[in-house]
């Protein structure tokens, strides 16, 4: 079986390789990446020398390229995880988000039609919890929660959900959504929560909350999301949507305090020192209020549940950036230091 995965060197895709190519020898992975700032070829490093490995640097904005993959590799699984990510980003600008998210996965779609005989193949989507909207202090999303994006990257998102319904219904293509929370884990880039506040809470540089700090996000460590993903694969129903969460709601203040804990604990720091770092800046606009999934359908289709806490998760991940000094250094070069400039230069304290 010959298996493509977009975005394969970005956070997610490629924590799934590292866990999939090993666990699976007779499987060939195709990692399909452009290479963008959120990419990194030292994520895969490990597996990038084994037989079932190789990688294809391909923009999936580029329809031709994308075909000319599907030409060159007869893949019978897309595993799609290929985007631009970050929400501040799209707030700052957004046409990257709809070409790559919407026209990309539109791409991949296309070629899917062209390249799969009927019956033959699986689209997986990976998608996100923010299509739903924010939540209010109750209740949870649900996989019948009506779509409500606030940000242009949730929005992208949503839309290219709709698209891979619509090639399902229309066309007959296989194809299975997961629609997960917040994840962290190693090889996350910096500009998101968590590792921004580890790195900086190392150089004790201030650690920037939005708002008040009180938003609330569904944490969830990024391996127990892959096994989600394959247990969907292997066994989730086709057409069939299914949300992945950890049933770990924590305020974005409290995730800050709990690494500046772990962070002293690990490392013989002072907490009250790293601490005093927490600096309160302008809100993100249209910032969702909190994001929290039911993920019965997972859990008793499919039998999947996290097997990481918050608190192990968090520690380990805490202990990863600590370890990988030299990819820290790699991916805080030039361009991000724009980025921190662009986004939190115009934030100010209250
Ligand atoms: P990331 O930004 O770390 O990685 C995205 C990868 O996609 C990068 O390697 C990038 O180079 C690649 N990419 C971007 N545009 C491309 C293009 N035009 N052609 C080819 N490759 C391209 O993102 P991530 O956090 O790993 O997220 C992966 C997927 O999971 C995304 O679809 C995201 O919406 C979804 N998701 C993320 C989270 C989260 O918390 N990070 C939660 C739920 C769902
Ligand atoms: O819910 C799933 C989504 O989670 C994914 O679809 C996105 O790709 C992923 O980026 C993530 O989106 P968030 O916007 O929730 O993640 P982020 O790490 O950017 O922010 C988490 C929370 O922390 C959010 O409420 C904003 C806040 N925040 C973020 C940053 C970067 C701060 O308070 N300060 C910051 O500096």
């Amino acid at each position: 079986m010959q298996v493509l995965v977009t975005g394969g060197a970005g956070f997610i895709g490629s924590n799934f390789l590292n866990f999939s190519v090993p666990k699976y020898p007779d499987r060939r992975f195709v990692n399909v990446d452009h290479l963008g700032y959120a990419a990194n070829l030292a994520n895969v490093a490990e597996i990038a020398k084994r037989p079932n490995y190789a990688f294809a640097r391909v923009d999936i904005t580029d329809a031709d390229a994308v075909d000319r993959l599907f030409q060159e590799n007869t893949p019978d699984l897309v595993v799609h995880f290929a985007a631009e990510s970050h929400v501040d980003r799209s707030i700052v600008g957004p046409r990257a988000f709809i070409r790559t998210n919407i026209e990309g996965t539109f791409n991949l779609l296309e070629a899917c039609r062209k390249h799969w005989p009927k019956g033959r193949g699986l689209f997986h989507h990976v998608s996100t919890d923010e299509v739903y909207g924010s939540l209010g202090d109750t209740g949870a999303f649900t996989e019948t929660t009506a779509y409500d994006p606030s940000s242009p990257y949730s929005a992208s998102k949503a839309a290219s959900d709709h698209l891979v319904r619509a090639y399902a219904r229309t066309y007959g293509l296989a194809t299975k959504i997961t629609n997960c929370s917040n994840n962290y884990g190693p090889y996350q880039f910096p500009e998101k929560l968590i590792p921004l506040t580890i790195l900086n809470a190392i150089d004790r540089k201030p650690l920037p909350v939005y708002g008040q700090g009180l938003n609330v996000r569904d944490w969830l460590y990024v391996e127990d999301h892959c096994a989600a993903i394959w247990a969907v694969i292997e066994g989730g129903a086709p057409g069939r949507t299914y949300n992945v969460g950890g049933n770990n709601e924590v305020r974005n203040i409290d995730v800050v305090r709990q690494i500046c804990r772990l962070l002293a604990e690990e490392t013989g720091a002072r907490e009250e020192e790293l601490g005093a770092l927490v600096t309160y800046v302008t809100d993100r606009p249209g910032h969702d209020q909190r994001y929290a999934i039911d993920a019965t359908r997972i859990k008793t289709e499919l039998r999947w549940s996290p097997r990481e806490t918050f608190e192990t998760g968090l520690r380990s991940t805490v202990r990863w950036y600590v370890a990988n000094k030299a990819w820290v250094d790699e991916v805080r070069s030039g361009d991000y230091r724009k980025w921190i400039a662009t986004n939190y230069g115009s934030r100010v304290q209250p």
